[in-house]
């Protein structure tokens, strides 16, 4: 067995490695002047090969899967697992207009041809109860980083209030709130767009102590920002947040932090400065359990 790391992903597959007590490779990549992408992988490889990477900025990097995955089987490799702790092109799973691509089928199905197991942290899984509806594998894994951010909080707060910002986060919210014994409460969200979101909060006290914004990802930032704003005017002084996958797209984190959320956290399924909650004991968790 070995553990394929890309750039991007690498100091998060050396945990991973350190805590599986495997061997680990670095996958060589080369970008060319016009964004093709080269890939080069060692030349001789185990029978079980494991492949980390995230999917964020997710259209050059499902081409440089595919082009590994498909190089990896000609090397010999019989058995591929793809951990993908951020999974992309998951929301998609209607088509909203006539004419739309279903992302979540189409990626699903790729990743299916490709890979003999998926492993993912919190997938944004909406009208969908189970991944393997969304990648057709038995071996289609969807982990939950509701324990380790749980822990992690748990060492911050005696007690606080946490908050999900719409009704897809009470999955993860509630789970959390059960774990560590605190009080949650849930916002009423709607898109109107991209960078557009109305929200109003419920009826909840929130002044007398902390209020710890939950959910999945941030990529705008601006349901967190929204949520941060509505509970100022409520007259909370103690806001934070905490995501699964720091997307962070453009000035979003910045943006979060000026609506008055003191710190948000994260886990490391994304590098970013916010990404203190490490994944590898819960990735290497599954994976002792299938190999
Ligand atoms: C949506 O339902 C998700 O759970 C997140 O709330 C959403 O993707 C966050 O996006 P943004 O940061 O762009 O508001």
């Amino acid at each position: 067995m070995l553990i394929l790391a890309f750039p991007d992903y690498l100091s998060q597959a050396q945990r991973l490695a350190a805590r599986l007590d495997i061997d680990l490779a670095e996958a060589v990549l080369h970008h060319f002047p016009d964004a093709e992408s080269l890939i080069r992988l060692p030349p001789s490889l185990p029978d079980h090969l494991i492949i980390c990477r995230s999917l964020n900025q997710p259209n050059d990097k499902l081409i440089e899967l595919l082009l590994c995955a498909t190089t990896a089987r000609e090397l010999g490799a019989k058995r591929l697992t793809l951990v993908a702790p951020y999974l992309s092109y998951m929301r998609q799973d209607i088509a909203n207009q006539p004419g739309e691509a279903v992302s979540q089928r189409i990626i699903g199905k790729l990743l299916a041809n490709l890979f003999d197991d998926v492993l993912t942290v919190d997938p944004h899984l909406h009208r969908i109860s189970s991944l393997t509806q969304a990648i057709p594998l038995k071996n289609a894994i969807s982990l939950t980083a509701a324990e380790d951010i749980g822990i992690f909080l748990k060492q911050q707060f005696k007690h606080a209030l946490l908050l999900g910002p719409d009704s897809e986060s009470e999955q993860w919210v509630a789970a959390i709130a059960k774990d560590i014994g605190f009080d949650y409460a849930i916002a009423d969200k709607n898109r109107l767009g991209d960078q557009q979101v109305t929200m109003t909060l419920p009826d909840r006290d929130f002044c007398s102590r902390p209020v710890i914004i939950v959910d999945d990802m941030a990529s705008t930032g601006r349901t967190l920002t929204k949520a941060a704003a509505l509970l100022q005017a409520a007259g909370c002084k103690d806001i934070y947040a905490v995501v699964t996958h720091a997307l962070f797209c453009g000035d979003a984190y910045e943006h979060i932090l000026k609506a008055g959320v003191k710190t948000i956290w994260s886990t490391d399924s994304i590098d970013h400065p916010s990404s203190c909650i490490k994944l590898d004991r819960l990735l290497a968790g599954a994976i002792k359990a299938i190999r």
